[in-house]
């Protein structure tokens, strides 16, 4: 073990639950989140928390046993409420020994329950304030909001009015996400009275991130402006970088919608491993009762392995490459130690330019 990080601690509610030293947060991110850049982060004095909705029961214990042996520090996993195996996975992570536990979707009733038995602490990942009050009566410990600047599957909402609007409503602690990548940001979201960050695109783009080199490449050279939010990729909005491939989507009607999606599923088919009828099941699992074409379904299916042709084989053409409007803001691949150092250096000096104004 190193001698530990020389920036002072920034203590709230998030780091005493977590028992991290500083409140950062690395999310659960598909094909990014790996034991790699988890344990990056949790060593660095944030909270790493392992993307499991890309992986195998096998491959997520793996990945969580990677974890504990590269360090001692807290850690999470982030889990699909609406996976079919997900009791399996919740039981995996239980026994385990796992400290945290996040969702990318709100969880059910009978998840958190489990969890919190079992001693867990449970932060779910929303993006409205209905669904913050709903998981805060169901006993989660905290709850990451996410504002609609942030990456991946995101709602309508900026950050920047989303967080004092939740922080007012529940008393559980508020971690804020959506567009955070410095310690400007870390101090705003404490003065909305979060209890820290959580960022996604910021940590993809370290050099501890496993995402391919000539994909970070890509990420860096885009703008504020570059990134959209759509529904043609698997019917729920998703922020993602502007490519030819979301723009030929988002042209297609639904006949070619569906065509591309047949296309793609053939493609893909065999790179998962899935049968046809998997597949299906898989893409009206994650849609989980709403109504949905077919071409959405099978789209559905697929986003996974659209997400995995870019960030694990480096095929930005081919792939989709979830990204939060942060990501024209960020132009360097620091290390999860050097980030989270800089971050709450900066977030320190900040504050005390704030306390020497008043
Ligand atoms: C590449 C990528 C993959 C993501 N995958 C997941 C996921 O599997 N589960 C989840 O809860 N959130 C996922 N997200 C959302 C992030 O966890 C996080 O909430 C979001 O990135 C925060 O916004 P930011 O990108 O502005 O920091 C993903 C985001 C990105 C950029």
């Amino acid at each position: 073990m190193s001698a530990g990080p020389a920036t002072p601690p920034i203590r709230t509610r998030l780091t005493e639950l977590t028992g991290i030293r500083y409140p950062i947060v690395q999310t659960g991110m598909g094909f990014v989140a790996g034991a790699r850049l988890t344990a990056a982060t949790s060593k660095a004095g944030g909270l790493g928390i392992i993307g499991s909705a890309t992986m195998t029961l096998d491959e997520l214990k793996a990945a969580v046993r990677d974890v504990r042996e590269r360090t001692g520090a807290p850690f999470g996993v982030n889990l699909r409420a609406d996976a079919p195996d997900a009791a399996e996975r919740i039981e995996l992570v239980i026994a385990e020994g796992v400290k945290v536990a996040s969702f990318a979707l709100a969880p059910r009733r009978e998840h958190i329950a489990r969890l919190k038995e079992a001693g867990l602490v449970v932060i779910p990942s929303v993006g409205a304030r209905r669904h913050a009050e709903k998981v805060a009566e169901w006993g989660a410990d905290a709850v990451v909001v996410q504002g609609g600047e942030g990456g991946g599957h995101t709602g309508p909402i900026p950050t920047s009015l989303l967080i004092p609007q939740v922080v007012s409503c529940v008393d559980i602690p508020v971690v804020a996400a959506g567009g955070f990548f410095d310690g400007r940001g870390l101090v705003a979201a404490l003065a909305y009275g979060a209890e820290g960050i959580a960022m996604g695109t910021r940590f993809l783009l370290t050099s501890d991130s496993p995402v391919a080199d000539a994909v970070k490449q890509v990420y860096l050279s885009k703008t504020l402006t570059d990134t959209v939010v759509t529904t043609s990729v698997d019917g729920v909005p998703h922020r993602v970088l502007r490519t030819p491939l979301i723009d030929a989507l988002e042209r297609s009607g639904p006949a070619g919608r569906l065509v591309r999606a047949v296309r793609s599923a053939a493609a893909f088919r065999g790179l998962s491993g899935l049968t046809w009828r998997e597949m299906l099941r898989e893409g009206a699992a994650m849609r989980h009762g709403s109504e949905l074409t077919w071409s959405q379904v099978l789209m559905a299916a697929n986003t996974p392995m659209l997400l995995r042709a870019a960030m694990v084989d480096g095929n930005s053409d081919l792939g989709v490459m979830a990204a939060g409007q942060v990501v024209g803001v960020i132009d360097d691949l620091p290390s999860c130690a050097e980030l989270i150092n800089r971050v709450m250096a900066q977030a320190h000096e900040c504050l005390c330019r704030l306390r020497d104004q008043t």
